[in-house]
């Protein structure tokens, strides 16, 4: 579907020339659907030309039929007509539309005005030039429109549209407008929002969207159209440092080894000396490969296939960048989130981060506060709840090449994804290194995990038992303990009861908590197994998320799930510590089981159904399954 032009007729030639050469601009909507974005959106298609023929019969009839514009064109329905048509084969989160007019082409990224918002909204903005803020003139700035406004900054869109639309509905009250724009003015100067334009108009009626209405006297700026096809775009990627994340490693036959990727930002030549991150391995650019042949130089925005002088290391994930001006690499940085899933931000629960072609896993190691969009307040926080922003430190399980987002927002930018479902849960951008990440390093030591191991004689192990409180979990691991001791091996039992008197008494029973206390206990466990010991620990443990984490910390093997599985009508029956009663009895708060979940192993190595068997019995399983 292309926007018919004059020329299309005229010259068919001058026209695809001109369309091929008109620059891009990728724009994004904010706003709900009350606020007209739909129509706003329809009316920019209509406008340009690019409904369809039959679409656009189609939109007259409905409009009648539907008839909430009183015969007028409804163009709100043509716009959630194409939503339902998207529905009906993949759900894709964020529908980008195109249309263009004789100066530009455009990309709309629409993000549905649900709750999932921020998610749509973080994904559709993340390259998108400008924004359009949607404020219904007769409601003002909302709560939203502050949220939206503090998410374009933060994801760095310079370019900002306040369109104040509805103006028919307050009779293009020109007092009512500036007082919109002032107080906007005075919100956007706090978040770093320097400049934009704001536009009366109403998208149903058509004022001040191609052209300016007549409707606004008052009003002397350029209508929405102009103003879209004259915001600058964002090229000055090519102005900065050579940046390409490697997608892949090409290698078809041993002669010909190169690097594939989209360029990040910068200019390459064959001859450009390169440096692969994190390795910091140098070399120089030998050729530029693409599908049409050898490029003399390429630039921001192109994928390209590089070869190298030298035969040096280099995976996917890695960053080839300018040898002369290198991005740092680190594992430790602090960073904005922006969390959107229904589970909170946990620290200290190992999250995949995505950035560039890479893929870490990664944990906050320290919230530092949330932000009140409306007061710009910043907030104590301990985890982060669906739509909250926030500055966390994060520590990262491998060095990784970055710019700061402000800097290069493909180098800058991540997301956050969930290892259990597989959900893109947050977003965020890189602030800068921790000095931490630099000045620590690993120190190596000549007496090893296998030296020590043999000097006891044994493989070290972790058995990790797992249950309800009150299951039999301290119990059934005291009498292993006690097997192997006996039999002269060495061992230690980290019980959840006894850490928690220690190590552990800053920790309470709320979620983050749980988490915090696993991952020291699996920390203390991997100590151990270095040691050469024969681990045992007794913890609830109840999440998946912590329980396999623990697992990946460990060389495959040496992990040993022990799900002591007891019902919970059991383990409340015979309730020894009288914490269930408790509980019921809404005395004791967070108690697993009760208010407070419990993820029951999936594939344990060892399940002991002590509805079946007695301790003892349990024990001696265990003591022969490590045997075997
Ligand atoms: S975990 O969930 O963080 O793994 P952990 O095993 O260390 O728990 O501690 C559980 C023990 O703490 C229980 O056996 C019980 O004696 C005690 N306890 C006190 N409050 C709670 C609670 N709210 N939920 C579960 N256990 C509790």
């Amino acid at each position: 579907m292309a926007h018919q032009s004059a020329l299309i007729a005229e010259d068919i030639h001058a026209y695809l020339k001109a369309h091929e050469t008109k620059s891009l601009l990728r724009f994004l909507t904010c706003g709900s659907v009350d606020d007209g974005k739909s129509t706003l959106i329809g009316r920019l298609l209509y406008d340009s030309k690019m409904i369809f023929e039959d679409q656009l019969a189609a939109l007259e009839a409905d409009s009648k039929k539907v008839g909430t514009q009183g015969g007028d064109i409804d163009f709100a329905l043509l716009v959630d007509g194409l939503a339902a048509e998207r529905e009906q084969g993949i759900t894709i989160d964020v529908a980008y539309r195109f249309f263009s007019t004789d100066r530009r082409k455009f990309i709309v990224a629409d993000t549905p005005g649900h709750e999932q918002y921020t998610r749509n909204m973080v994904t559709g903005a993340s390259t998108a030039d400008a924004a359009i803020i949607l404020i219904d003139a007769r409601k003002g700035v909302l709560t939203q429109t502050r949220r939206h406004s503090y998410l374009v900054s933060l994801l760095g869109i310079r370019h900002v549209l306040l369109a104040v639309n509805k103006m028919d509905l307050v009779d293009w009250s020109r007092e009512i407008f500036d007082a919109i724009v002032a107080e906007y003015r005075d919100f956007a100067g706090q978040i770093g929002i320097r400049d934009f334009t704001a536009i009366p108009m109403s998208a149903l009626k058509g004022d001040n969207i191609t052209d300016t209405s007549d409707k606004s006297p008052w009003y002397d700026g350029p209508p929405l159209m102009r103003w879209l096809e004259e915001a600058p775009v964002e090229d000055d990627l090519q102005g900065k440092p050579f940046r390409m994340p490697v997608q892949w490693v090409n290698r078809p036959n041993l002669d010909f080894r190169g690097f594939s990727g989209l360029i990040a930002s910068g200019v390459i030549r064959p001859g450009d000396k390169v440096k692969a991150l994190p390795s910091g391995r140098e070399s120089t650019v030998e050729r530029i490969v693409t599908f049409t042949g050898d490029l003399p130089q390429a630039v921001a925005g192109q994928s390209v296939t590089l070869t190298l002088k030298d035969e040096i290391d280099i995976s996917r994930g890695d960053v080839l960048a300018a040898a002369s001006s290198p991005p740092e690499v680190a594992d430790q940085f602090e960073a904005t989130i922006v969390w959107f899933d229904e589970e909170p931000l946990l620290p200290g629960r190992s999250y995949l981060l995505k950035s560039g072609a890479r893929t870490v896993s990664a944990q906050v190691t320290e919230p530092k506060h949330r932000v009140n969009v409306n007061t710009l307040e910043k907030l104590a926080a301990t985890r982060l709840e669906l739509n909250e922003i926030g500055v966390c430190n994060l520590s990262l399980a491998a060095p990784i090449a970055f710019d700061a987002y402000a800097e290069n927002k493909d180098l800058g930018g991540f997301i956050l994804i969930d290892r259990m479902t597989n959900r893109t849960v947050g977003a965020g951008m890189l602030h800068f290194a921790l000095r931490r990440s630099h000045n620590i390093h690993w120190q190596a030591t000549d007496v090893d995990k296998a030296a020590r191991a043999a000097a006891k004689g044994q493989k070290p192990r972790v058995l990790w038992f797992t249950g309800l409180s009150g299951a039999g979990k301290s119990t059934i691991a005291n009498l292993v303990e006690k097997r192997l001791h006996a039999e002269g091996r060495h061992t230690y039992l980290l019980d959840g009861d006894n850490v928690r008197h220690g190590l552990n008494r800053d920790l309470g029973f709320t979620e983050e908590d749980r988490v915090e206390n696993i991952r020291r206990v699996g920390e203390v466990a991997k100590l151990m197994a270095d040691a050469g010991l024969i681990v045992l620990t007794a913890f609830i443990s109840p999440f998946r998320a912590e329980r396999r984490m623990v697992r990946e910390m460990m060389p495959e093997g040496e992990f040993v799930e022990v799900f002591v599985d007891t019902p919970l009508a059991e383990a409340e029956k015979r309730d020894v510590k009288g914490l269930y009663a408790k509980a019921r009895k809404g005395e004791l708060k967070n108690f697993t089981g009760i208010d407070s979940p419990y993820e029951a192993p999936e594939a344990a190595e060892i399940r002991i159904d002590t509805t079946a068997m007695t301790a003892e019995e349990a024990a001696e399983a265990i003591f022969r399954w490590l045997h075997a």
